[in-house]
């Protein structure tokens, strides 16, 4: 997403501008995903659809990014003849506009400005950090992405503060592991704190965690300092102790829930999402039940659940892949249903209450904001209130959408 937002303001910078209709496309940029074969298939299917556009229009160019171009390099230009450019993520890291300075959109725009511009916007994302260290057996992202390495601490509280300066009010930072980050002897609860003290600044949120590097002092400053929201995503991946050391993911159940006790006590209204893999090979009956009875338990604010896809490389990739498809798409399913009926749940018993949010969009019909757990809630349009942080009382409440009015 970062990368995304990147590449957007240094291709806004240059003169071009974003289309809606795929038709009035001169340059089709693709930011891929490895992490499981599904979005990579994906990619490969809009290649297939984007060939086709170019064999009617011959201008047009044709660029893959991200983690699959690393992964897979030129040959994704073997299979798709009409790609003009792979850049990988380690391409990235040495300079996008020095990228798009060399490669074939050097005619393509009229150079405006060579200074990246900062869009005008609410929240904007910050990467603190790149890479991973922690080889979970079934990810992809150590072989992407590379090593873990934290980014110079001043570079960090510069960018932060200039966003701020252009009007930004909510930063989210972002990075593979942002809980583990280290720069000289700044950690990210330091960090964090040293980031909450920038005038004007009025919300920080950050993405994603691991368990392991989840110390008192981040709960600390997410509990004292009233510029942290009240969300913590954090990745459980299953509850059964042999799956997770299968996974090598370095804790177990009973730690993963001691967590989420000292968090929710710390900050009792605190949002907690995670990320399930269900079908991970050798994941019987019972430790899917495991999975299941946590979801129960815990009552996450959200979750997002994938099927176990097999990734080149991994340790994972050597052990049989054993839960058949129709099972994995059994068990996805019965994660997914428990968690939207505790998600209606939850937010159904929000009807009547009150809530700070930011207003970060004006979406159609609404003004779009956001809770500090993390939830939106749709006001009535009024410019005005863009970047505001205003109280609302809920009125409505849908599966994923509360309706609110405002009350100041
Ligand atoms: N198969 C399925 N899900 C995966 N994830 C990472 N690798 C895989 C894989 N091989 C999920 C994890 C991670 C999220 C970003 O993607 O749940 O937290
Ligand atoms: Fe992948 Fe996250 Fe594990 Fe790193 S911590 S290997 S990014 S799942």
């Amino acid at each position: 997403m970062c990368d995304s937002d990147r590449l957007d303001s240094i291709l806004l910078a240059y003169g071009a501008s974003k289309v809606d209709n795929f038709l009035d496309a001169d340059v089709f940029i693709l930011n891929t995903c490895s992490v499981r074969m599904q979005s990579e298939q994906k990619i490969f299917s809009y290649l297939g659809k984007i060939e086709e556009f170019k064999q009617q229009n011959s201008d047009i160019k044709i660029i893959v990014m991200g983690c699959m171009a690393e992964r897979l390099g030129y040959d994704i230009k073997k299979r798709f003849k009409s790609v003009d450019l792979v850049v990988g993520t380690k391409d990235i890291d040495n300079g996008i506009s020095k990228i798009i300075d060399l490669c074939c959109l050097k005619n393509s725009f009229k150079k405006i400005n060579s200074n990246v511009k900062l869009r005008s916007k609410i929240v904007s994302h910050i990467t603190i950090m790149k890479g991973c260290n922690n080889y979970c057996s079934y990810c992809i992202v150590p072989f992407v992405r590379g090593i873990e390495k934290s980014f110079d601490y001043n570079t960090i509280i510069n960018k932060c503060s200039l966003v701020v300066e252009n009007g930004v009010k909510e930063i989210i930072l972002l990075g593979q592991n942002v809980n583990s980050y280290k720069y000289r002897n700044v950690d990210f609860s330091l960090l964090l704190k040293n980031v909450a003290s920038i005038k004007n600044l009025e919300r920080i949120r950050f993405l994603t965690n691991h368990p392991k590097d989840l110390n008192d002092n981040l709960i600390d400053v997410i509990a004292k300092n009233s510029k942290m929201c009240s969300h913590i995503h954090l990745p459980m991946q299953s509850a059964s102790n042999k799956i997770l050391q299968l996974m090598n993911r370095k804790y177990t159940y009973e730690y993963y829930s001691y967590l989420i006790k000292k968090l929710r006590f710390a900050v009792p209204d605190i949002s907690i999402t995670t990320d399930i893999i269900v079908g991970f090979p050798g994941e019987t009956d019972k430790d899917f039940e495991y999975t299941l009875n946590a979801v129960k338990t815990i009552r996450f604010g959200g979750l997002y659940v994938f099927k176990y896809s097999p990734r080149p490389n991994t340790k994972a990739f050597e052990m049989s892949d054993n839960v058949s498809t129709v099972e994995k798409k059994r068990r996805h399913a019965i994660i997914l249903e428990e968690s939207n009926k505790i998600s209606a749940e939850i937010v159904s018993k929000m009807v009547g209450s009150k809530h700070q949010v930011l207003v970060e969009n004006i979406g159609n019909g609404f003004m779009e904001a956001r809770t500090k757990s993390g939830r939106k809630v749709f006001i009535k349009i009024n410019k005005e209130y863009c970047g505001k942080i205003l109280n609302v009382v809920i009125k409505e409440a849908k599966v994923n959408s509360l309706f609110g009015d405002v009350i100041d």
